[in-house]
């Protein structure tokens, strides 16, 4: 199938109560993966690309190996822009055939924000592709903050509907406690925000850094109305493991096919459980 976009594969999450997985890649063995891991679970999928990415692959490699999957499967497939920060990123990617972009403008000051994330909503209505903005900031997991830089650093419910509403962004990133990469013990998620988010925000809800949250706190998120949810340090450790755990025990093996093997695998099995988890699995 040619690529649908996030408003499409959010929309039907959204009405049905589950949430969409956008799962990063930075090459062919990743985007397999979580291709194989769609289909095997009838899951519609987000393949999602960073700057990094397109830095370390080439947008067009990356969009061109996106599109041979899409197109040799029957399940629901997005192409993304992760954390896009420029006008030049979302450019490259609408002009790659992405159907969807993130604009990340939550480092600037809101006016900027607006200005910026508007900007590329009104280029993404005229080339069809949806737009994803982000409020509030998500604190490293290294950074030591104060009680009261984390709750300022956090999505503020109120400015969230008059950022949408001053945007028109289809999907919104969240800041409630979730940070990118591992968690340093049980995510502190502020569930209560997010409940006001939704109650005040009238458009899809996005989880970044969900790799490390406990699988009922992702079922709580999901209930209260999240509709996307972002993975990759678990696709990435599952990767590391598998190729350092096949060189360590097959010291003479230097097929790069044969050692990729079983990271393709344990790939696949973590975006697999993933889309069980977010209850997307069996919706295509
Ligand atoms: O949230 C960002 C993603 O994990 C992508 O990471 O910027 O290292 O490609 P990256
Ligand atoms: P994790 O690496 O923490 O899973 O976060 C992924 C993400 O938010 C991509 O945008
Ligand atoms: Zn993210």
């Amino acid at each position: 199938m040619a690529f649908v976009t996030n408003t499409e594969l959010l929309a039907k999450a959204e009405k049905e109560g589950y949430a969409a997985g956008a799962f990063n890649t930075n090459n062919l063995e990743i985007t397999l993966s979580i291709v194989e891991a769609a289909v095997a679970e009838r899951s519609p999928v987000i393949i999602a690309v960073s700057p990094g990415a397109m830095e370390y692959a080439g947008v067009a490699y990356l969009a061109a190996i996106a599109k041979v999957a899409s197109e040799s499967v029957d399940i629901p497939v997005s192409l993304h822009l992760d954390h896009g920060t420029s006008m030049e990123h979302v450019e490259a990617c609408i002009e790659h055939g992405f159907s969807s972009v993130m604009i990340d403008g939550s480092k600037l000051p809101y006016e900027e924000n607006v200005s910026l994330t508007r900007q590329v909503v009104e280029l993404g209505r005229k080339k069809g592709v949806s737009v994803e903005g982000e409020l509030g900031r998500l604190v490293g997991v290294e950074d030591s903050v104060s009680v009261s830089e984390r709750e300022a650093s956090m999505t503020d419910p109120t400015q969230a509907a008059e950022f949408v509403e001053r945007t028109g962004v289809d999907a919104l990133a969240v800041a409630i406690g979730n940070v990118h990469g591992w968690y340093k013990g049980r995510p502190d998620l502020d569930f209560d925000r997010l409940r006001e988010i939704k109650s005040k925000v009238g458009t899809f809800l996005v989880l970044h850094g969900a790799s490390g949250i406990p699988d009922d706190m992702i079922r709580e998120a999901c209930s209260i109305g999240v509709d996307k949810i972002n993975i990759d340090t678990e696709v990435r450790d599952a990767f590391r493991q598998a190729v350092a755990r096949f060189v360590s025990e097959n010291p003479d093996v230097i097929d790069p096919r044969k050692i990729l093997m079983p990271a393709r695998d344990a790939m696949r099995e973590v975006v697999a459980r993933k889309m069980r988890l977010f209850g997307s699995a069996g919706k295509t």
